[in-house]
């Protein structure tokens, strides 16, 4: 059974941070965040929640599809900011929005849990367990941002897109067509967040440190650039394609230079790697499908084209998939 995408959606908080704003922070600049990372502003939320985005996001996704939520069979929610543990902010969406007839759980492999989520949504399509799913991202991350820490607190943004896919009819070209992901959990501790006090944990005291995000960003750039063009590559070689053959590729916003970088080494273009990072920051696993519904509602992603999704995270995780749109 093949899976397609049929509608998106993208919600971004009100509340704008910008490069100015962080200069009054934390000792940075305007200059250095723009040159070392593409980024602007990113959006914070000052009410919204994990599930209060996510739920807006599936809204916009449902109506860009033309599906009601009743009809929904599975929410996937990607995050690991979800602002409760129980339930699940899937099940919160599922309330928020009224799907009550949804198998709905999480997923967080961080920013790569996109890929990981829409790949689980695509298994349980292929397999006919259920016919269509709401596949989403959904991040503040700005509750475990440490605002203290240049290093880190300046690439953040918070925000969530939503992509509803369905079984494909007979005989039609559209659909995911390529997938690869993987995980390397020796590097878990390039970027990290404790969390909370866990029974069994080393440390017998939390303080409020392991409460935050740390980062070892040279690392997790190195990583990065290493690792996402052999995933892309795997899945394009899955689908049968060479990088020639696509039209868009819609990469993990965390770095402008990660992404030319990427772009460098598949000898592709720059210009089929469209982004948002300047006015979003790293949204973790909101920021591909906020990207693709912002491509998609512009017109820059038309039927029949070939799009690529990428994304790498903490664990460290990393995905592809290729689509025909
Ligand atoms: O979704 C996955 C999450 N994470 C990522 O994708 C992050 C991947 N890594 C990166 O994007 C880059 O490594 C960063 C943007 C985090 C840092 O850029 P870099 O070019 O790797 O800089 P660096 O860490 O090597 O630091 C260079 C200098 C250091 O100063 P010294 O030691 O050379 O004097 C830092 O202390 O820049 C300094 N620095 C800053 N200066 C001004 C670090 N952060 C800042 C800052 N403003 N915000």
């Amino acid at each position: 059974m093949g899976v397609a995408i049929r509608g998106t959606g993208s919600i971004l908080p009100e509340k704008i941070l910008t490069n100015q704003d962080l200069e009054q922070m934390v000792d940075t600049t305007d200059e250095w965040i723009r040159q070392r990372t593409g980024m602007k502003e990113r959006h914070i939320a000052e009410k919204d929640t994990v599930a209060s985005l996510a739920a807006a996001a599936c809204k916009r996704a449902l109506e860009s599809a033309g599906k009601s939520a009743e009809d929904t069979e599975l929410i996937i929610v990607a995050t690991c900011t979800t602002e409760m543990l129980l339930p699940c902010a899937a099940c919160r969406v599922q309330k928020l929005i009224g799907a009550a007839n949804a198998i709905a759980f999480d997923i967080n492999a961080a920013c790569g849990g996109f890929l990981f989520a829409l790949n689980t949504a695509h298994h349980y399509i292929a397999s006919g367990a259920c016919r269509n799913a709401l596949v989403v991202g959904a991040e503040v991350l700005s509750e475990i941002i440490d605002w203290t820490d240049r290093s880190t607190c300046v690439l953040f943004g918070d925000g969530a897109g939503a992509v509803y896919v369905e079984e494909t009819i007979s005989g039609e070209r559209s659909g995911i067509i390529g997938m690869s992901q993987g995980s390397s959990g020796m590097n878990g501790q390039m970027l990290y967040c404790r969390g909370r006090n866990v029974k069994g944990a080393t440390e017998p005291e939390i303080n409020s440190s392991d409460l935050l995000v740390h980062m070892s960003g040279s690392d997790v750039y190195r990583f990065a650039v290493r690792q996402v063009p052999i995933c892309i590559t795997k899945a394009l070689d899955s689908a049968g394609i060479g990088t020639e053959d696509v039209d868009v590729y819609v990469l993990h916003q965390a770095n402008r230079r990660i992404i030319e970088s990427i772009a460098k080494t598949l000898k592709t273009d720059i210009d089929k790697f469209p982004m948002n990072i300047e006015r979003t920051g790293n949204t973790s696993s909101a920021s591909i499908p906020i990207l693709l519904d912002e491509l998609h509602r512009a017109g820059r992603i038309q039927k029949g084209q070939r799009v690529v999704l990428s994304g790498f995270g903490a664990g460290m995780t990393y995905g592809a998939c290729v689509v025909v749109w």
